[in-house]
């Protein structure tokens, strides 16, 4: 078994990224997939909304991971959650200063890529949460990505952002990463309904075509009451439209990775 590793990224904040996530995750879990979410917002949301905050292997949490003098065994910084099959490398708040520390560090980019090589035997999926900028931490989880995931708000300004992202993904693929391409672009808090969800949809299709999941995931309070209990929505209400869409969503990305060709070893340049 090789991984697929997926960044979930887009600098604007509270896009769903972190919704995304835990909930993709956990429905790929459901369907007997093992799978790896790694944390890497110094916000923690990640961590909370899968019911660990405060909680990390004696070894620490990913800052410790990331910041470690001598090369850091990956498996020593992972914990289980309540979801067979769904494992955890934790954050919290003290990640803030791996920015600034890693400025200095040998390899600073290469970080994240390094302790994840080593744990690609041991899940199907390992799906990394970025934090809303297009720092060091988002630069370490790009690297390390063979796909993009970006979840997308169909709201007015919705596009606004994206060239920035595109241009950031296109210098990582030309340095660091070749293999790096978008995975897929995921519409958040939809109403395909209304005129403007139906717009902005359409809009977004225009700049990315098929890259854009058939999928939609529509607005649902479930989706964003299941954090504040720790449960991705799947165990939260696995009835509401919220949990029925990440289902679908899980499906579909499932069968596109499936069907795509697995990465070249060995692509990493620089
Ligand atoms: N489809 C949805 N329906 C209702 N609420 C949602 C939905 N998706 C996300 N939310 C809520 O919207 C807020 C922002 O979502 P989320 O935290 O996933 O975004 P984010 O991109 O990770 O934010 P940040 O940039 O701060 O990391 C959260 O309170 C979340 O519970
Ligand atoms: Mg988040």
């Amino acid at each position: 078994m090789r991984s697929r590793i997926f960044a979930i990224a887009n600098q604007k904040g509270g896009v769903g990224k972190t919704t995304t996530t835990i909930n993709l995750a956990a429905s790929l879990a459901l369907g007997d997939q093992t799978v790896l979410v790694v944390d890497m917002d110094p916000q923690g949301n990640l961590t909370s909304g899968v019911g660990q905050k405060g909680n990390h292997a004696p070894a620490g949490t990913i800052y410790e991971a990331l910041t470690a003098e001598s090369t850091p065994v990956a498996h020593d910084y992972i914990v289980p959650t309540c979801v067979s099959g769904l494992s955890l490398l934790p954050a919290d708040h003290n990640l803030t200063g791996a920015e600034i520390e890693l400025v200095s560090a040998a390899r600073r980019e290469q970080r994240l890529r390094l302790l994840l090589e080593q744990v690609r035997g041991r899940f199907d999926y390992i799906l990394v949460d970025t934090p809303p900028s297009l720092g060091l931490l988002t630069l370490n989880t790009l690297v390390a990505a063979d796909g993009v995931i970006i979840p997308v708000v169909c709201e007015y300004f919705a596009l606004e952002g994206l060239a920035a992202l595109t241009a950031t993904l296109h210098q990582v693929k030309e340095a660091f990463n070749r293999n790096l391409e978008i995975a897929g672009v995921v519409l958040t808090m939809t109403d395909l309904r209304t005129n403007l969800g139906k717009e902005v949809a359409a809009e977004v299709q225009g700049v990315f075509g098929n890259k854009v999941f058939e999928t939609p995931i529509p607005r649902n309070i479930r989706l964003g009451e299941a954090p504040g209990h720790g449960l991705p929505v799947i165990l939260y209400d696995v009835r509401s439209k919220g949990a029925e869409a990440y289902l679908a969503l899980a499906r579909e990305f499932l069968a596109c990775t499936r069907a795509a060709p697995l990465p070249a070893g060995g692509a990493l340049r620089g």
